[in-house]
């Protein structure tokens, strides 16, 4: 079983004996309530260095308050178990209990900067944020202001913290997966990003935590993301290049299965720009409400 370190000083020095043993350090970043998907990400890291550690913290810094940190499902036993029986196994599991607890030195209130709030605890005396200015302002970003400067925050703090060669994250969570690879090229980190395939059900539905809390019903119409991100592949592929057109066509299915759609845009694989033509790859982003549940899925479109 792997060993669960939950302090930020036992995991760095844990770290730093595995660089001075000459091991190259993996990390799968992990909210927890583990998957297949997530199981996937740790198999790659196993693969691409020594020793693995995985972190599951539900960072509170990429949630608004209205968003679903409250209900954010876990399992941490169940989660060190699947870790456990991954191939290879895991060798650390990083469970901090908070990570903007800075005791003594905490104080002040900046839970709101910059006008931005997010559920990190009033009072920590956090105030230091990393924002990725252009890529974190698009899909995801639009109705999740505060996400991505949360998201690149925690990860800053556990690159920090773990110290890794390699990190894995997935493609299901794209533009997050672009901008790590951006603020790692940007800030200088020494980490490999790595960004592995989107794991699916046999169904077809990209695997997330959050689908436990989808109804047998709401599940069936969340399979309308895929499907028609599919048909849109087929019909590029068959020569239709206009992206209004195929953003139409997976906007009305989502739609007619009963799905809201958040936002369905054909982007740049890398800048994550806006596409009018497929020219060069793509990658085509869908974010859709079903019930009280959002989901995120994506199809890269190559045509050669
Ligand atoms: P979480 O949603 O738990 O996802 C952890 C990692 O697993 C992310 O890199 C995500 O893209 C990947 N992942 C999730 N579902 C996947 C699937 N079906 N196929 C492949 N990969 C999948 O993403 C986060 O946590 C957080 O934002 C985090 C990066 C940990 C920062 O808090």
């Amino acid at each position: 079983a792997p060993r669960v370190i939950s302090d930020k000083a036992s995991m760095r020095s844990w770290s730093r004996s595995m660089r001075a043993q000459g091991k190259l350090i993996g990390l799968v970043p992990t909210m927890g309530f583990l998957h297949a998907g997530h199981l996937s990400l740790v198999a790659q890291a196993r693969q691409l260095s020594d020793v693995v550690a995985v972190s599951i913290y539900v960072n509170p810094g990429q949630f608004a308050p209205t968003e679903d940190l409250s209900t954010y499902p876990s399992d941490f036993d169940g989660d060190v178990k699947k870790l456990a029986s991954v191939p290879g196994g895991v060798d650390v599991v990083f469970h901090p209990r908070n990570l903007y607890d800075y005791g003594k030195n905490g104080g002040g209130d900046v839970a709101e900067a910059g006008g931005m709030v997010s559920c990190v605890e009033s009072g920590s005396g956090h105030e230091s944020w990393v924002r990725v200015e252009k890529l974190e302002l698009g899909l995801c970003g639009k109705s999740r202001p505060v996400f991505f400067r949360g998201v690149a925050t925690v990860v800053t703090k556990l690159f920090n913290i773990v110290e890794p060669d390699v990190a894995v994250f997935g493609k299901k969570d794209y533009q997050q997966w672009r901008l790590i690879q951006r603020m790692v090229r940007d800030l200088d980190f020494s980490i490999k990003v790595i960004g592995a395939e989107i794991t699916r059900d046999n169904d077809g539905l990209a695997m997330s935590s959050r689908n436990v809390h989808l109804s047998p019903e709401e599940r069936e119409k969340a399979l309308s993301i895929n499907k028609s991100l599919l048909r849109a592949k087929s019909a590029a592929g068959d020569g239709q290049v206009h992206c209004e057109k195929l953003t139409n066509l997976v906007i009305q299915s989502v739609t007619d299965a009963g799905g809201r759609i958040d936002y369905a845009e054909i982007v740049d694989q890398n800048n994550l720009e806006k596409v009018e033509q497929i020219k060069s790859p793509v990658v085509f982003c869908v974010a859709a409400w079903f019930g009280k549940v959002r989901l995120i899925d994506n199809m890269e479109i190559n045509l050669s």
